[in-house]
């Protein structure tokens, strides 16, 4: 796998390798890019971004959703389409796998993810969601969990109605909405408190997969920094972010694989 990759970059995830065994509480903060390889698609990429097609103004806010639900409602029915067959691709494998180990060896590795899909559930590890989940869903209004047949998560994703017609709470008959943050809602408390504090402690802070452009989750890394992380960052199109220590500039499936197989080496 090594000679797939540049002799520079070989250089990097050597040296990040070297800082990370000696370590022993790590910090991972994902974003869309660690599932694009899995095929679904990220926000800003250029032609494939989502937010390059449509607008997260009509589409990802309390005021869209009030003012039209059933466009919103069908958008979301439709990225669970797209969602709904996807499978972790190595990456996900990877911090899963990164994360058991950890836990054998009495390390902390808190995984943190904006992501709303379930690859990185579906490939074994615990994670922390700070903008929710796609399959789930609650009221609008009175904020009460939803779960039937229409439209509802189902373990075995077999059962999944992706009609677009509205649904209304049985308790306040508010329209249920994915219990998704949408931008200009806050985070969920739990979530927030578990990202805040493996930021603060941790000793590296891994970054993948994401543009670091959206807060509060993008200043989790500016939190490590100043409590003395090291910072890492893995994405093909590095952001110009000047704190980060080490940078990774490959697809995050190609690259975490290859990064744990020589942290263990050398653990
Ligand atoms: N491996 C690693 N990184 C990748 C890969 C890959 N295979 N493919 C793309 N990327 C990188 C891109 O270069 C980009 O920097 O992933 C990043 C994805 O950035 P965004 O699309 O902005 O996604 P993200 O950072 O997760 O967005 C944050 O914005 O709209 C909201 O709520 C949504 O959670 C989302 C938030």
């Amino acid at each position: 796998m090594l000679a797939e990759l540049s002799p520079k970059l070989i250089a990097e995830v050597q040296r990040a390798a070297k800082l990370l065994a000696t370590k022993s509480r790590i910090c991972v903060l994902t974003g869309a890019g660690v599932s694009a390889e899995s095929g679904i698609p990220t926000f800003r990429d250029k032609q494939t971004g989502l937010w390059q097609h449509y607008r997260a103004e009509d589409l990802a806010t309390p005021t869209a959703f009030e003012r039209d639900p059933k466009l919103v409602w069908s958008w979301y029915q439709w990225r669970r389409q797209l969602v709904h067959d996807k499978t972790p691709n190595p990456a996900h494998l990877a911090l899963a796998e990164w994360q058991q180990d950890a836990k054998k060896n009495k390390q902390s590795f808190t995984l943190i993810t904006q992501n709303v899909d379930d690859l990185h559930e579906q490939a074994g590890s615990t994670v922390t969601h700070l903008h929710g989940h796609l399959w789930r869903n609650r009221c609008h209004d009175c904020g009460t969990p939803f779960q039937n047949e229409v439209a509802a998560w189902d373990s075995s994703k077999e059962a999944i109605n992706f009609d677009d017609e509205l649904v209304t709470c049985q308790h306040c008959d508010g329209y249920i909405r994915p219990d998704i943050v949408w931008f200009g809602e806050a985070l969920p408390g739990q979530a927030w408190q578990t990202a805040e504090d493996a930021a603060a402690n941790c000793e590296v802070f891994i970054s993948v997969g994401t543009s670091s452009l959206v807060y509060p989750a993008a200043g989790l890394a500016h939190l490590a920094k100043q409590n003395g992380a090291k910072l890492i960052e893995i994405n093909p199109d590095p952001t110009p972010n000047t704190i980060v220590d080490i940078t990774l500039a490959v697809k995050a499936g190609v690259v975490m694989p290859l990064l744990l197989q020589q942290v263990i080496a050398l653990s």
